[in-house]
Formats: structure tokens, sequence, C-alpha cells
């Protein structure tokens, strides 16, 4: 047995879980690679280790600074966690619509939050959190949207992960978030097995699926940017609240999986993707579990009412 030594140690390195039964396709399998068993909960997990080590490494965060990052959740709970260990002060940006579980767990981790309106959604903690960072020019200022660490992060690790336990892959679909996840995983896989196909999730514009953005609503990352983002995604895929319940409550049902959201988002991809094509090996990305979307009556409300209360709570 391995005794950890610190709980970033225990980052990484998640199981796969085999979801064909929810394809429609027989000769398509679906696998879905459960990110919700890092310890803070989520795919965020790995950027959050990465970027605060690269900051360190670099001298761009000493002991005791504090630490300013914009996040409507994942990001912001998995920084808070280590911050929390390693003696950081952190504030965390969020919109005042996050989810009363994600303030909770920011809290837990003791950052300090600073809410900004509902309506401006994630692009108005950006904003927020970047004007603080220029007044107060001692404070860190990660970034996760413009950080190379994050994409890195997946390229280093999500991805060989991967094409380690299903070399035979042919399709990965993953919601998109600040993109550092298909970015990164995106990169690997196409460098070593050109012929994998790359397909991203998002929300129509104007439309609220936890964790994604369209970016058609105006703001593209600038990882997205610099690491070639219109060549390297194959192809977009539009998934609307309502799908994302429906197949979060399909994962729960058919495989005993309680997925968060975009995880659900992410399934009606594969179940496209698996539509259109003739046979392959889908692996998409379960970037967190359910448990901080239960005031949402995502699983519980009938499906109406689901969809109307997710639509009103920004997560990303
Ligand atoms: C729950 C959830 N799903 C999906 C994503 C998208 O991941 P990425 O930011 O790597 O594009 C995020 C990130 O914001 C998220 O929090």
């Amino acid at each position: 047995m391995t005794v950890y030594r610190g709980i970033d140690e225990l980052i990484g390195e998640t199981p796969i879980l085999d979801v064909s039964q929810l394809s429609p396709n027989p000769n398509v399998q679906i696998f879905a690679k459960l990110e919700g068993s890092n310890p803070a909960g989520s795919v965020k997990d790995r950027i959050a280790k990465a970027m605060i080590n690269d900051a360190e490494a670099r001298g761009l965060l000493t002991p005791g600074q504090t630490i300013i990052e914009p996040s409507s959740g994942n990001t912001g709970i998995a920084m808070a966690m280590i911050a929390s260990q390693r003696g950081y002060p952190i504030i965390v940006v969020v919109p005042e619509s996050v989810s009363v579980e994600r303030r909770q767990l920011l809290e837990i981790f003791g950052a300090e939050i600073i809410f900004t309106p509902g309506e401006q959604g994630s692009n108005g903690s950006v904003r927020v959190a970047r004007q603080m960072a220029d007044e107060n020019p001692d404070w860190a200022f990660l970034y996760q949207y413009g950080n190379d660490s994050n994409p890195r992060a997946h390229y280093e690790t999500t991805g060989p992960e991967i094409l380690r336990d299903v070399p035979d892959i042919s399709h990965f679909v993953a919601g998109l978030g600040t993109s550092g996840t298909l970015m990164g995983v995106g990169s690997y896989l196409k460098e070593i097995k050109k012929s994998v196909q790359i397909w991203a999730v998002e929300p129509p514009s104007g439309e609220n699926v936890e964790g994604l953005r369209s970016l058609d609503d105006g703001f593209v990352p600038p990882v997205f940017e610099r690491w070639g983002g219109q060549d390297l995604l194959d192809r977009k895929m539009i998934v609307r609240p309502r799908e994302s319940i429906e197949c979060a409550r399909l994962l729960v049902k058919e495989a005993g999986l309680f997925a968060g959201i975009s995880s659900g988002a992410a399934l009606a991809g594969c179940r496209k993707a698996a539509a259109r094509i003739e046979s392959g090996v889908i692996v998409f990305v379960v970037c967190d579990y359910g448990w901080k979307y239960l005031s949402t009556g995502a699983w519980t409300s009938d499906l109406d009412s689901a969809t109307a209360s997710t639509e009103k709570i920004i997560y990303f």
C-alpha cells in the first residue's frame, strides 16, 4: 500500500468506466474518465496543482503571497484546497449565482469569496479579478483561461493516462470551458495517434450548461488560441441544458454513475457522435460528480423545473 504525504499527491490517475450500455450504436463503445475522483472533486485539481507548482518554480508565487482567481467553482475549490495546505491566502471571484454547494466548498477550504453580478456570468468575474490583480501587483494572478499550465497539465497527465488505458480510442469528447482539457488532451492524442478525432461539446450561445461556455458568446480563451484550438477541434456539438440533465439521469439509471451536469452534456455529445460513426471507441470526461448540483433538483425535480433551475444558475 502506498502512503501519500500530501493531499495533492492524490491528484490524477483517475479510473475509466465502460458505459457502452448507453451507446446507441452496438459498434461504438463509450468510456467515461472519472475526474470526479480527484480529491477536491473535479478535473480542475490537475490544473490547480500545475498552475501553483509552475508559479512557485518560476518565483511568481512566494510564501504567504495572496492568490486571486476568477472561477465559478471547480478551479477555485481545487486551488483553495492546495492553497490551504501551502499557506497561501486565496480570494476567489465568482458570479453571485453559483450554487450554494460551491460557495460552501470554497468557504470550507478557507477561500475569501468576492461576488460579481450573476447576469454577467463568468466574464464578469474575470473582469473584476483582473482589475483587482492590477490594483494589487503583489498578489498572484494565475488566471486559468490564459495559463499554459492548464492545457499542459492535461497534455502531461490526462492525455497519457487515457491513451495508456484505452489504446484503441478513436474519439475524444469533452466539454469546453477554459478549453484546457480539450487543448491538452487533444494535442497529446493527435501527436501520438493522429487518427483520433477531437470533438467539443458546447451549450448554445446564451444558454447555460454548468462548466461549459459557447465560444460564440464572445470570449475566446487565450489558451484556445495559443494551442491552435480552431485546427485541433474536428467538430463542435451543441448540447442543450435539458439533454444534459436527461443524460446525467441516464448515467445514474443505467450505469450507477452520479456525475455532474457537464458530464451529462458530454455523454449527450458521445451519443450523437456514436450515431454518426460506423464504429469506434469514444472516451469522454466526467469532470465532476453530482454532489455539487443536488440543490438544483436535477435528479429529483420534474424535468421542466430542473431544466429551468439549472438554466438560472451559472456554474462555469
Ligand atoms: C464541471 C465542468 N465541466 C467542464 C468544464 C470544462 O473544462 P475546461 O475548462 O478544461 O475546458 C469545467 C471547467 O470550467 C467544469 O467546471
